[in-house]
């Protein structure tokens, strides 16, 4: 059995715990969150066997881990990854890796001294249009990619009610990740050759919120082949789906899309409803693609997968987007990378 510890008991350590006790080969041992809240609240839907610690260094130290699992706040994954990497355990942590640079290098040394493995949660790779393109990229039918226009955006809700910490992260922060990761996945992993940003902040300040409304960044390759990117956090919460991500590609050969808003079932009446098509259980088992990333983890450090989203694509993808925000915050500024 992996034996598995998460840090983290907010909106995702709950996934992930509930995801681990429903794979065979991973034993869910200890659950560690600063606020006594987030712990009472996960403690209903767990076992008895699990333990539960208001400090992740405790945990780490008491319990016989193989294993954690990061998810706590953009801002905070630096020193519970060094803490695991330090105390030789396997480590998926969220994204952003983090979202500071010279963070990530630590994290980076860290874990390479200590030689664990570390997986960033780049959960689209598990998510099954996403898994079908990619396919069909690799089969070579769209031929080199020559550009992507990606967006996506959250409704309001997200930095506004569900985000606590959304002030600490900005929408470029919490969704470019995601979207960055996918391109790069689609290109064959193409080095970013310059970007240019810009951010809008009006809605969210007029709430007290400094943060960007939407940040919109234009990011160049190697060989001169392009992206655009578009998040917003301010649309309406009459959406039925808490984020929308669309993507066209276009290839030399064919051009793609995806989707992912109108894949969910939505039913509208005096409000909207998302049915979770993504991820309705289906005989009890979870089947969105953040519950197949944990199991892919599991099955990464079991030796029956190849790990791909690692640490390093981490670092990578947190040095572009710190060059999106260093571009947006200065007006637009053309960053070489
Ligand atoms: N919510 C989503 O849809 C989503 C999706 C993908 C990725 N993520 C990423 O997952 C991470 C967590 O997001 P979330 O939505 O679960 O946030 P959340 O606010 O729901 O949960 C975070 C939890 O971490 C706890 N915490 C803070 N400091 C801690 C510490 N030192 N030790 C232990 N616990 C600590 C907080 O008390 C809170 O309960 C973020 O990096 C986020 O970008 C979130």
């Amino acid at each position: 059995m992996i034996r598995v510890g998460v840090i983290g008991a907010g909106i995702r350590g709950r996934m992930y715990s509930e995801t681990l006790l429903q794979n065979a080969y991973a034993e869910l041992v200890a659950v560690s969150d600063t606020s006594a809240g987030a712990i009472e609240r996960i403690k209903s839907m767990l076992p008895d066997t699990v333990k539960f610690y208001s400090d992740f260094k405790e945990m780490i130290d008491k319990e016989s881990l193989d294993a954690v699992i990061v998810a706590v706040p953009d801002f905070l994954h630096h020193d519970p990854v060094i803490y695991a990497a330090e105390h030789g355990l396997n480590i998926l942590c969220e994204k952003p890796f983090s979202t500071d640079l010279n963070e990530c290098m630590e994290m980076q040394a860290a874990i390479d001294k200590a030689g664990v493995k570390c997986m960033v949660a780049f959960e689209n790779r598990w998510n099954m249009p996403m898994v079908a393109m990619k396919q069909k990229i690799d089969e070579g039918v769209l031929g080199d990619i020559v550009n992507v226009n990606a967006r996506l955006n959250d409704k309001i809700f997200v930095p506004t009610e569900m985000l606590k910490w959304s002030k600490g992260s900005s929408v470029g922060w919490f969704l470019f990740p995601h979207v960055l990761d996918l391109i790069m996945w689609f290109n064959g992993g193409k080095k970013v050759k310059q970007v240019y940003a810009v951010g809008t902040k009006k809605v969210l300040a007029s709430m007290g919120l400094d943060i960007y409304d939407s940040m919109q960044a234009t990011v160049t390759f190697e060989d001169d082949t392009s992206a655009t990117m578009t998040s917003s956090w301010i649309l309406p919460n009459s959406l039925a789906l808490t984020y929308d991500l669309k993507m066209e590609i276009i290839g030399e050969k064919s051009t793609a899309y995806l989707n992912t808003y109108d894949q969910c079932a939505q039913v509208f009446s005096d409000k909207a409803e998302n049915l979770h098509s993504l991820g309705t259980p289906i005989d009890g088992t979870l089947t969105g693609n953040s519950n197949f990333m944990t199991h892919h983890f599991i099955n990464v450090l079991r030796g029956t997968a190849e790990l791909d989203a690692d640490s390093k694509k981490g670092v990578y993808n947190t040095k572009v987007i710190c060059a999106i925000h260093e571009s947006a915050a200065a007006g637009g500024k053309v960053i070489t990378l």
